[in-house]
């Protein structure tokens, strides 16, 4: 017995941390939550002051007495009653949708500002889960979940007292139902979070499903494995069915326990009250007020057990995002080294992204405006050591060193990148138009600008001949143009940005040779000319290279 309290109790420190983790979030909307809550109890007044006016009506009627005034009495308090439930209603609506916004906007900027090894440990069907559907529901837990407990426990009080005032015994009676919702409430919370969880799960295994074979529909018609898919599809479905239906059960099953000791509790209230009447004891005004008020202690006893799985889904859903939240941070320097003559030193590093080793002990310094090709066979490390430069990590050993033509130097971390233009391996085009493509280089690029980069990459003219030029609308992944003209307008937007750190990562591997050559040329031709790493498997490209290293066997090797 010891045991289980010990395991119910034992998540406790989670479960409080994920409590302060909501309090904090909900700090800068207290003010509209009281005002929720206010209505709230306001409603609850007005409800409980129906019933006391339905007994003065009953009873004036009972005596043969005027009840007119009584009944607008009712009438008005009813109109107040919706009042306040209609702005209730909007604000609640006003502070889920602020909220949601609020700890979404924060939870992706720290998924940006999270190291990218870290984070692409997580599926983006999975993080796209926890940003929308988790996020809805502490959302919605705050702006409605919270302040209705709070009310109907005020609730509770509240029309306790007042029954008590008429008839103390049944009063204490209409709170047998208490224990019962306490302890079902107990029982179902532990179990029902671990099913939450699963059902979360599950629904981010179904949405990475569906977004990937979305973005590869191409792989899916070519292999005819449309037929794969949808059976994968529905087993995703079926899976996380299984869990909603194992997780809806087991509320059924309170539900149906407290349902059923609601209505004796009603028939008990109905049987005192008769015998009370026969007995002269009471009136029937009171009998109507015994029946409403015996159902109010006992609705919000109910409803506040009914909220255990919803706090229980919040609690879930806010250690998924606190998840997110935990992940470890970019390093980034405050300040740059100034962008003159950028070199960089690398020293005794090692990396792996396992315990297996990619890089072992490697020394190599990329001296200011020299360029360098990086040669390796396929697998051996090449992007390895350019997302150590770029610190896209910094679980390596080691040391790697900016340093320019001035003297100054500065670790790799994040905000070096603002000197360094990238061309990553693969298709990394943005759906948009090529306008917006190219500036994600430079956000304040003139026209003259793009333009230049454009020449630079070889797409001035390819470009210029689409009938709407740089407003032409491409869809994802640069769907609507070639291979080799994506990777041109990717070339493009690094080279806007002037940086004088250049890295190309098998950026001009779709081009014809003629056009890959005049690329490099024009880049070769700039001044200052920037320092350039190229990562790449053709040899004809090495002409252009003041210097050749080669990966093999985890370490790095000059060969010209
Ligand atoms: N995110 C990752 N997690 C675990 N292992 C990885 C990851 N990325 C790469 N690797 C492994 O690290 C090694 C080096 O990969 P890397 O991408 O640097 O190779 P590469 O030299 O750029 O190859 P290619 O010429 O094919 O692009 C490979 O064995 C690869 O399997
Ligand atoms: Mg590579």
């Amino acid at each position: 017995m010891l045991d289980k309290i010990k395991r119910f109790f034992g998540d406790w420190e989670n479960q409080s941390r994920y409590m302060k983790w909501l309090i904090r979030y909900s700090k800068p909307y207290i003010p509209q939550l009281i005002l929720i809550m206010l209505l709230g109890i306001a409603t609850t007044f007005a409800s409980i002051g129906l019933s006391l006016i339905g007994k003065e009506m009953i009873d004036k009627a009972s005596g043969g007495g005027e009840v007119m005034n009584t009944v607008l009495l009712y009438v008005l308090v009813v109109l107040i009653s919706q009042v306040f439930s209609v702005i209730s209603t909007l604000v609640v609506v006003i502070v889920n949708e602020k909220f949601a916004f609020g700890i979404r906007k924060q939870v992706y900027t720290k998924v940006l500002d999270t190291n990218w090894l870290e984070i692409m440990k997580y599926h983006t069907g999975d993080l796209m889960t926890r940003l929308t559907s988790d996020v809805g529901i502490v959302a919605e837990g705050i702006s409605s979940t919270i302040p209705a407990i709070i009310r109907l426990s005020i609730e509770l009080v509240a029309t306790f007292c007042t029954l008590a005032y008429f008839d103390w015994r049944l009063a204490c009676a209409s709170l047998v139902i208490a224990p019962i919702a306490a302890i079902s409430s107990l029982w179902l919370g532990k179990r029902l979070k671990l099913l939450q969880i699963k059902v979360q799960e599950s629904e981010s295994k179904y949405r990475s499903f569906v977004q990937e074979s979305l973005a590869n529909i191409l792989i899916v018609k070519s292999f005819c494995a449309e037929e794969y898919s949808e059976n994968r599809l529905t087993a995703l479905r079926d899976e996380r069915l299984h869990w909603m239906l194992k997780k809806s059960r087991m509320g059924l099953v309170a539900s149906t326990v407290m349902g059923l000791t609601f209505q004796f509790g009603y028939i008990a209230a109905f049987a005192w009250g008769s015998i009370c009447i026969s007995r002269g004891e009471i009136t029937f005004g009171t009998m109507s007020v015994f029946l409403t008020l015996v159902n109010r202690v006992q609705g919000p006893i109910i409803a506040l057990a009914e909220y255990i799985p919803k706090i229980v889904a919040v609690l879930a859903s806010s250690g998924r995002i606190i998840d997110l939240q935990k992940l470890p941070e970019e390093e980034k320097q405050t300040e740059n080294i100034r962008p003159e003559g950028i070199g960089v030193k690398v020293e005794q590093l090692s990396f792996g992204y396992t315990e297996e080793l990619v890089l072992k002990d490697a020394n190599i310094e990329f001296r200011p405006g020299e360029f360098t090709a990086i040669v390796g066979e396929s697998g051996v490390g090449k992007t390895t050591l350019i997302r150590l430069i770029m610190a896209f990590t910094n679980t390596a050993m080691g040391s790697i060193q900016f340093y320019n033509s001035l003297g100054e130097c500065e670790p790799a971390n994040a905000k070096a990148r603002e000197f360094i233009a990238y061309v990553p391996q693969g298709n990394t085009l943005f759906s948009g138009s090529i306008r917006e493509n190219i500036r994600m280089g430079k956000l304040d690029a003139t026209e003259e600008e793009m333009y230049e980069a454009l020449r630079g990459a070889a797409a001035y003219n390819f470009v210029m001949s689409l009938p709407k030029g740089l407003d032409t609308v491409i869809g994802e992944k640069g769907h609507g143009l070639s291979e080799g003209q994506a990777q041109r307008i990717a070339i493009a937007r690094a080279l806007v940005r002037k940086a004088p750190f250049l890295i190309l990562d098998e950026a001009t591997s779709s081009l014809d040779e003629e056009t890959e050559l005049r690329v490099l040329e024009g880049i070769r031709n700039w001044t200052p000319a920037p320092t350039c790493l190229l990562i790449t498997h053709r040899r004809s490209v090495l002409q252009y290279c003041d210097r050749e290293i080669q990966i093999q066997n985890r370490e790095l090797k000059e060969l010209k």
